[in-house]
């Protein structure tokens, strides 16, 4: 960490971002348009690099409507093979160079049947169905407790400003749990069924393992989601791909920064 900290500070002259962002599948334009400077994950001493299509894999720093933003273009996902110790690091290193405020971006697939492609969703809780947990192994008492609380992963009063900016430029937003799932398989329509039953409306491959730690940290964290496909059942024989996914969220992004810019002015 402090081998990373040292590079990170020696790039950006100590720059002190207090707004952490962590930008998913085809969101990652507002890091090219705020961009003061930009550091390669593969240049990141502890960084894992970014392997998919349409994650460029960049620690962007910017002033954003006079707050001192980081913003992660692409993240690192499980299924790709990385621990998740290794793909929430990231999240560590925010942390420890002074974000107190994380917001957390995804493209996800519906499985609220009230949801459509292109929709918006505040993440209000959510279901880690992964099968691992980030936290496991030996615990850093200097970073959080070893049974940390997660009564309130994502914040409430978060929630009522991403609902307010929502509502003042005029964008229909959702709210729901989010279901993660290892990936990178798709569901099957039975599984959709399942996480409907169980409490999930949206479901995705990354999120999850970062909220934990971000939590545990004691970061304040927002969760949104671009709802980009309907999930396996929804789908009437039509099949799911990754461009799918790709263009629904192209389609969203122009709100989806829209909203973020609005949330980090009301910060
Ligand atoms: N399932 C899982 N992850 C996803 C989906 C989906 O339908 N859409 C985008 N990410």
């Amino acid at each position: 960490m402090e081998k990373t900290i040292d590079f990170i500070n020696g790039k950006t002259n100590g720059f002190k971002p207090e707004i952490g962002i962590v930008l998913g599948s085809g969101l990652g334009e507002l890091a090219d348009e705020y961009c003061d400077i930009a550091i390669s994950y593969n240049d990141i001493p502890g960084f894992v690099k970014s392997t998919v299509v349409g994650h460029k894999g960049r620690l962007v720093f910017a002033d954003i409507r006079g707050k001192n933003v980081v913003m992660m273009q692409g993240r690192n996902h499980f299924y790709e093979g990385h621990d998740l110790k290794d793909i929430t690091f990231p999240i560590k290193v925010m942390k420890e160079l002074g974000v107190k405020t994380l917001i957390l971006t995804n493209a996800a697939g519906a499985v609220n049947e009230t949801f459509k492609p292109a929709d918006l969703m505040i993440i209000t809780d959510h279901i880690n169905f992964m099968g691992k947990n980030p936290l496991i192994g030996p615990n850093d008492n200097t970073l959080g407790e070893r049974f940390p609380d997660m009564s309130e992963v994502y914040n409430k009063d978060l929630i009522e400003i991403a609902e307010k900016c929502a509502n003042n430029l005029g964008i229909d937003i959702q709210k729901g749990v989010y279901w993660a799932n290892s990936g990178p398989s798709y569901e099957t329509p039975a599984e959709i069924n399942m996480i409907r039953m169980l409490g999930g409306d949206a479901v995705g491959m990354s999120t999850v393992p970062e909220a934990i730690v971000a939590n545990y940290c004691k970061m304040n964290i927002l969760g949104i989601s671009c709802i980009t496909n309907a999930a396996a059942s929804a789908l009437n024989g039509r099949k799911l791909s990754h461009e799918e996914v790709i263009e629904a969220a192209n389609k969203a992004k122009v709100r989806f920064k829209a909203l973020i810019l609005e949330i980090i002015n009301q910060i």
